[in-house]
């Protein structure tokens, strides 16, 4: 089990840094999911989750739908979120980063749906400067709260440490967005590590895997649920007949019932517009969860930062470092 987690996190974390140097403007972002996703199967982990890549307000849930002209502009700032497993063991990691290059000139007929702005984002000097500051307050609070984390601290005086790294370098956690405890085949297996104090009491032993992920914004500090839809979870069976919607339900059930997936994992099966067809009935009738994108609420730019960690006696190991 032990030797499991570590593996999965040595492998989160070479794609991770990997992936950061490949980022540059007026790339595709599907390229680069396409890419972390594959490099994560070549090192003999598989997914815990497909690669999520939140672009400036955006927060969470983003993943390529199977044609995506969503590309990366100069000064972006990206979150990379990505998730192994090995034989259910998780890892969970993310990192922030600013997309450098040149200038690119976007058709505003393109649509891209990994962008709010829909590209050609203005950026200033001083946007940029507060983007880094961002990104550096996001680890430090990380860095912080994993300095102090060993069997027998609860889960407020992680979240307290990561509130006051926060607020002392002058930006907001945003709080409904957690931290979460890790099992076997099981991405949040029950408790939530809120970047804010919450008097939790419950404590953490020796053995214990969990994932520390503070976001930081110059915004409100919360999320707003969007409607879109690229992520989803197998919830239950339900009664389909003989119809597309129940091959595929029996197909998620075989292959994908344990972690989330996206529409790109089935177009062996489908093209896009069969699949979107094929996949409604399963999301109407809640056989299949739709995680909602995520951006923050004030629409203000926002930072990530993940590692996964087991807890020891005298202190934890970064399974991700
Ligand atoms: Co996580």
């Amino acid at each position: 089990m032990y030797d499991e987690y570590i593996k999965a996190g040595q492998i989160a974390s070479k794609v991770r840094k990997s992936a950061t140097k490949r980022i540059t403007s007026g790339m595709k972002v599907i390229d680069l999911i396409e890419w972390v996703e594959e490099e994560i199967r070549k090192n003999g982990a598989g997914l815990a989750f497909p690669c999520n890549i939140s672009i400036n307000d955006i927060t969470s849930h983003y993943t390529s739908p199977p044609s995506d002209d969503t590309v990366f502009c100069n000064g972006d700032i990206v979150k990379i979120d990505l998730g192994t497993h090995v034989d259910g063991y998780i890892a969970d990691t993310a990192v922030t980063v600013i997309v450098e290059g040149d200038n690119i000139e976007i058709d505003n007929n393109t649509s891209m749906p990994g962008r709010l702005d829909n590209g050609n984002p203005e950026v200033t000097t001083s946007d940029l400067e507060e983007r880094v500051e961002l990104i550096e307050a996001a680890r430090n609070a990380l860095e912080c709260a994993i300095s102090i984390i060993r069997d027998g601290i609860t889960l407020s005086d992680i979240s307290s440490q990561l509130e006051e790294t926060i607020i002392n370098q002058g930006f907001n956690p945003i709080s409904d967005l957690t931290g979460h405890s890790l099992a076997r085949y099981n991405l949040h297996s029950g408790l939530q590590i809120p970047p804010v104090s919450t008097g939790d009491t419950h404590t953490l032993h020796e053995g214990d895997v969990v994932a520390i992920e503070p976001f930081v914004t110059s915004g409100v500090g919360l999320v707003e649920t969007l409607p879109q839809h690229y992520i989803y979870s197998y919830l239950r069976e339900r009664p389909f007949g003989e119809s597309e919607a129940s091959k595929l339900l029996k197909h998620i059930q075989e292959n994908n019932l344990h972690f989330p997936f996206a529409k790109r994992y089935f177009l062996d099966l489908y093209d896009e517009d069969k699949l979107n067809h094929v996949m409604h009935p399963l999301i109407t009738s809640r056989a299949i969860f739709p995680y909602k994108l995520l951006k923050e609420a004030s629409g203000a730019m926002n930072a990530q930062c993940e590692h996964t960690i087991i807890v020891e006696k005298e202190g934890c190991i970064v399974t991700t470092l």
